[in-house]
């Protein structure tokens, strides 16, 4: 019987159940891990391997076999490593496996085996809570991780931690949900002296969700109008807050699980690349427009943006999502945004 331990993969913003099965086989001794992984994946025995050295153990002098299910899914990141160690512990008998049955797993081992956090932890908390399962986690992902409704979350600093856990030796504590930061705007509106017919396109702008562009000489206050936008859209509600953050988790870019109801304002230099706008590139990682979503995206000296990075905005400003091309299939990011230009004559 193989030992199975739940985990997740991305395919966009769109969370996939995955199973980590691991077995031991006759044959010669290796470790293998299987089920279209990228290069983070494939390395990922070798963590196991370091972690287990790590904690004082040796892995069992077999041919080891861990399989990510469904095997035609193409899977990427690190999240992979404790799911793997941990069935991997199953099928050596140190933690039995009704202790994991309930619980989505996710989480990059360091060599001394330590959980390190990765990203994406709040849209896995939310499709674990959906699937009525609980969450393990690493525990700087913990705060993040308890926004995703269900309270059942286990967020060890290390896989002693876990394993002390499930023995009753040392029960870990639930991890304390991260705050909801106040919108801070370090710029206001009032601060434009004048100005009466673009303050009140701003105004107007900001009420029905137009996309806006200014045109006028340098120095004339563009930049300075746009970046005073934030200051007066109106906060976002709880569904837009839980979707732009799920997108800011999976860039990697909540720090201390604190989310906020303020609108994102992404203001990407012109010098910006294609994949860097839209998302793609290596890994597939959201781009400035998802990024935005539910928010403003600014492009100061619009025209010095390259045609084709422009071009490539026409699709998600029409759809409110970008639909990013991968190698052999599709990956979908929501983006819905307000786009505030800004231009010479
Ligand atoms: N109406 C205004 N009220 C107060 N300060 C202003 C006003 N217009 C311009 N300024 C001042 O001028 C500076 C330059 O404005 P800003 O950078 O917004 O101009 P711009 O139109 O974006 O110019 P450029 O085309 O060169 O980018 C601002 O930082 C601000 O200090
Ligand atoms: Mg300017």
């Amino acid at each position: 019987m193989p030992a199975r331990v739940t985990t997740i993969a991305f395919e966009g913003a769109e969370v996939r159940r995955v199973e980590a099965e691991v077995v031991l086989t006759k044959g010669h001794v290796a470790f293998q891990v299987v089920g279209l992984g990228d290069k983070a994946v494939a390395e990922s025995k070798e963590r196991v391997r370091g972690a287990f050295a790590g904690i004082g153990l040796g892995i069992p002098n077999q041919r080891i076999v861990a399989n990510l299910s469904p095997a035609d899914l193409p899977k990427e990141g690190t999240h992979y490593d404790l799911p793997i160690m941990l069935a991997l512990m199953v099928v050596m008998g140190l933690i039995p496996q009704d202790a994991l049955d309930g619980y989505v797993c996710v989480g990059e081992m360091k060599l001394d085996g330590q959980i390190a956090a990765i990203a994406g932890a709040l849209p896995a908390a939310i499709a674990a809570n959906g699937w009525g399962l609980g969450l393990i986690c690493p525990h700087d992902n913990g705060p993040e991780a308890m926004w995703g409704g269900n309270d059942d979350v286990l967020a060890p600093k290390s896989v002693i931690a876990l394993i002390n856990h499930f023995k009753g030796v040392a029960v870990l504590e639930r991890p304390v949900r991260g705050e909801l930061a106040s919108p801070a705007h370090p710029v206001d509106l009032r601060e434009v002296k004048g100005q009466e017919v673009p303050k009140r396109a701003l105004e107007v702008a900001a009420a029905g969700g137009h996309n806006l562009l200014f045109v006028g000489p340098p120095g004339s206050g563009k930049s300075m109008l746009a970046q005073r936008l934030p200051g007066i859209l109106p906060p976002m509600n709880s569904q837009e807050l839980l979707e732009t953050s799920q997108v800011w988790s999976m860039a990697g870019l909540i720090a201390k699980g604190e989310l906020t109801r303020e609108r994102p304002f992404r203001a990407p230099h012109h010098s910006a690349s294609m994949a860097a706008l839209t998302g793609g590139g290596m890994r597939a990682k959201p781009g400035e427009v998802s990024l935005a979503h539910n928010g403003v995206l600014f492009l100061d000296e619009l025209p010095e943006f390259s045609p084709q990075a422009l071009d490539a905005l026409r699709q998600p400003l029409e759809t409110n999502e970008v639909v990013v091309a991968r190698a052999n299939h599709h990956v979908k990011y929501p983006a819905r945004v307000q786009l505030v230009a800004a231009m010479n004559p």
